[in-house]
């Protein structure tokens, strides 16, 4: 045998055990319920409803997987050639495994079709539970999340708030390009297309309450892998407080840095594109920062919310996430603290 012909086989190897490391690792993200983006252990009724599906059609295929592979390695050896020259027997065309083939397979797809069209009937219905649910509009923007709270009169950014146990309404829209709104825990994708309202809803598990990560799924742009957001699901108390506090006006800076910095803002271009509710800064380009020092983190999930954090993203937020909208003229380091500690100052 030539050195080619035995090297086939080895890189055959290879190749099949770096694939099954590969699936192996994937499982063992999928079968971590704390893994940050699993879809297999959903923490509302919408997910769940999607992983029964999941699971159902999984299993299914598992059954024909091992009926199919099965019945291959049996003809493979029981019909194999035993002794060189020896003729094996041809067989052209039977009717009754003709048939077979043809309705057994139509009956599988007929079991998959009818629980995947009822599940995607009941996605598009109103949701089951109707009374008093938590209205939300997502607008995706190039490349951060705005989320507005028509019934509560709340608006922010990247950090959605939603109560366990109550069903949220969600309306996704965008702003600019085509995104798509994907919290995995709480269950399927929803397009937020230009001039289109899309809407879904699902009902956060009180098992579910603490914090979850979603991000962009759709393409849309330089920074689309960094478009990220955080999801907390709270207990009715902690929600309706987060909600009173959102709802308050910024809170006045006392003095010292915080107070420097308030003034700074005012004077800078920053009021052209932020809001600060109760100030002069009305702009809608940028996200709400009425009470940017509530959130955990910067940059639509980048980094967290710290002082020397921010004082970085505003000194260099090109550096940071290049291609977002912030453009500025150089901000001293010093000007860039007081900046960060009035933004952090802003609970
Ligand atoms: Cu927005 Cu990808």
């Amino acid at each position: 045998m030539t050195r080619a012909g035995s090297l086939r086989p080895r890189l055959i190897t290879l190749s099949c055990a770096i694939l099954f490391a590969i699936s192996a690792g994937g499982c063992t993200q999928l079968a971590n319920p704390s893994a940050p983006q699993s879809t297999v252990f959903p923490g509302s009724d919408w997910g769940r409803m999607i992983q029964d599906l999941y699971g159902l059609i999984f299993w299914m295929a598992v059954v024909v997987f091992v009926g199919v592979e099965g019945f291959l390695l049996y003809t493979v050896i029981r019909f194999r050639r035993r002794r060189e020259g020896e003729a094996v027997s041809q067989t052209h065309g039977n009717t009754l495994l003709e048939v077979a083939w043809t309705v057994v397979p139509s009956i599988v797809l007929l079991m998959i079709a009818v629980p995947t069209i009822s599940t995607i009937f009941i996605g598009d219905m109103p949701p089951p539970v109707t009374t008093n649910p938590v209205r939300v509009t997502v607008i995706g923007h190039q490349w951060w999340w705005e989320f507005r709270y028509p019934d509560l009169g709340v608006v922010t950014a990247n950090e959605l708030h939603l109560p366990a146990g109550r069903t949220a309404t969600i309306e996704v829209t965008s702003a600019d390009v085509i995104h798509s709104f994907w919290v995995p825990k709480m269950g399927g994708k929803v397009d937020a297309i230009p001039t289109r309202i899309n809407t879904m809803w699902f009902t956060p598990d009180a098992a579910a309450v603490g914090e979850h990560f979603g991000q962009c799924a759709e393409f849309c742009g330089l920074q689309h892998a960094n478009m990220r957001m955080r999801l907390f699901v709270d207990t009715a108390a902690n929600f309706d407080a987060w909600v009173q506090q959102q709802r308050a006006p910024a809170s006045a800076a006392a003095a010292g840095d915080a107070q420097q910095g308030a003034e700074l803002f005012q004077r800078s271009a920053c009021i052209t594109c932020h809001t600060i509710k109760g100030t002069n800064a009305q702009g809608t380009i940028g996200p709400d920062l009425t009470h940017v020092g509530s959130r955990t983190t910067i940059a639509a999930g980048m980094i967290d919310n710290t002082p020397e954090n921010l004082a970085h993203w505003i000194r260099d937020p090109q550096g940071v996430k290049v291609g977002n909208k912030m453009v500025l003229p150089q901000v001293s380091e010093s000007d860039a603290r007081l900046f960060a500690a009035y933004l952090q100052s802003l609970r």
